[in-house]
């Protein structure tokens, strides 16, 4: 997406002093490579896209045009999967907490649900023997010990007993068929992405069954600028690093033939945390004890909700006002929150007016926005030179006409 002082310029004009930037193409290009990584690795893959991470429902449908799966993990996710489109039998339902009727529903519809604890073997199971015409897609999400010094809370143990009666469910009913084993890690570290894979292939040596897919879960690190690449006490991975570990060991146990299971990913920052921008105007610049502090209308609920402290990467555009030479510039947020800083450290121009935007806050970004102080910006699409309101800017209404007056 270029930007220059004109664009924004008339951006600004047309839809306030704050909004964020979607670029299509981006989506588009990162799902392409991202499927062209892993499938040069390994012979069948797929990919499905984690809801949570941004749901715009443009970026859901792009993925969806593009081929690929819906990964979701509440019923209203499901609700915004088949809205997009999506095919129920490409939609995967994951998470530790799922609406029973919801979870019927979607089985109903040809979807896949991954059991993730022993209360959901029940459900599965009653809903099996209510429905001895249908066959219904179940996954079992496990959890195994990796190198990531982490106890994770989600899925089933796989040395409990617990485990073994979910296998045993799906084996012996025969309306139940099972399409996914799955596993998911948040760490994006590629030393991480063997021990998944060779992992997934110790439980399966041991079953009876063949999943149709081996879901690595996400975890995998995107595309950034390199101002943000330093800020991380790792490397950061390319596509290709990642498939190429996982293909490896994969490849090596299923042959290119029609029998073996795909392997799945469910990627959700890798695919768009790149892809957008957010865009505001300093309302004001100060000094509190010699120490220069500009106010944006934005904050840090807009770029950065999980509150890391990296600086996203940041340009200022000069809009007119004379600009002064700052060593030490931070910029905070429209909030009373003492800690709302956008950007600590800046050196550069600025001045009251001035247009900033911050890149790479395409995931977990609008999702995770509170309606803390202030409603939310617009989100505006942008492709082959042509803008598209995906959504407009919030209103007052918007978010109190749930409440009594
Ligand atoms: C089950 C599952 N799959 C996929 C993802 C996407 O993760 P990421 O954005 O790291 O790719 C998450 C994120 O929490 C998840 O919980």
């Amino acid at each position: 997406m270029q930007l220059n002082k004109e664009i924004l310029k008339s951006l600004r004009e047309e839809f306030g002093d704050a909004f964020y930037l979607l670029d299509c193409g981006q989506v588009k290009n990162n799902y392409m490579e991202l499927k062209e990584a892993f499938t040069a690795a390994y012979h069948k893959v797929d990919i499905a896209y984690s809801y949570k991470t941004n749901y715009i429902p443009k970026i859901c449908s792009i993925i969806n045009q593009l081929g690929g799966f819906a990964e979701v993990v509440s019923d209203m996710e499901m609700e915004i999967a088949l809205k997009a489109g999506v095919c129920p039998n490409k939609i995967i339902w994951n998470g530790p907490y799922k609406n029973p009727l919801k979870v019927e529903e979607l089985l109903l519809l040809g979807g896949t649900v991954n059991m993730d604890s022993i209360s959901e073997v029940g459900l599965v199971h009653n809903i099996a023997n209510r429905y001895p015409d249908n066959i219904f897609n179940i996954g079992i999400r496990v959890n195994f010990p990796i190198n990531d010094h982490v106890l994770s809370r989600f899925g089933f143990d796989v040395e409990t007993e617990d485990f073994k009666k979910a296998l045993h469910l799906i084996e012996n009913t025969s309306n139940l068929h099972f399409a996914n084993i799955q596993c998911h890690y948040a760490t994006r570290r590629l030393e991480t992405w063997e021990p998944r894979a060779k992992g997934m292939i110790k439980i399966l040596d041991k079953l009876n069954i063949l999943p149709d897919r081996i879901d690595l879960g996400g975890g995998l690190f995107g595309k950034m600028e390199e101002s943000l690449k330093e800020q991380f006490d790792s490397e950061i991975p390319t596509y290709a690093d990642y498939a190429n570990v996982v293909g490896d060991v994969l490849a090596k146990r299923f042959t290119n033939g029609s029998g073996s299971p795909s392997l799945m990913i469910e990627p959700g920052t890798a695919l768009v945390g790149d892809c957008m921008k957010f865009v505001s105007t300093i309302s004001n610049i100060k000094t509190v004890r010699k120490k220069p502090i500009a106010t944006l209308l934005g904050s840090i609920y807009n770029v950065n909700p999980t509150l890391n402290t990296k600086n996203p990467p940041i340009e200022i555009y000069s809009m007119g006002n004379p600009q002064i030479y700052y060593e030490d510039l931070d910029f905070g947020g429209f909030t009373c929150i003492e800690s709302d800083y956008i950007y600590k450290h800046y050196c550069g121009k600025a001045a009251v007016g001035d247009m900033a935007v911050f890149s790479d806050v395409g995931s977990y970004s609008v999702v995770l926005k509170p309606p803390f102080i202030l409603p939310n910006f617009p989100i505006i699409g942008v492709g082959h030179g042509q803008t598209e309101v995906l959504k407009r800017a919030e209103c007052f209404d918007d978010l109190f006409c749930t409440y009594k007056f």
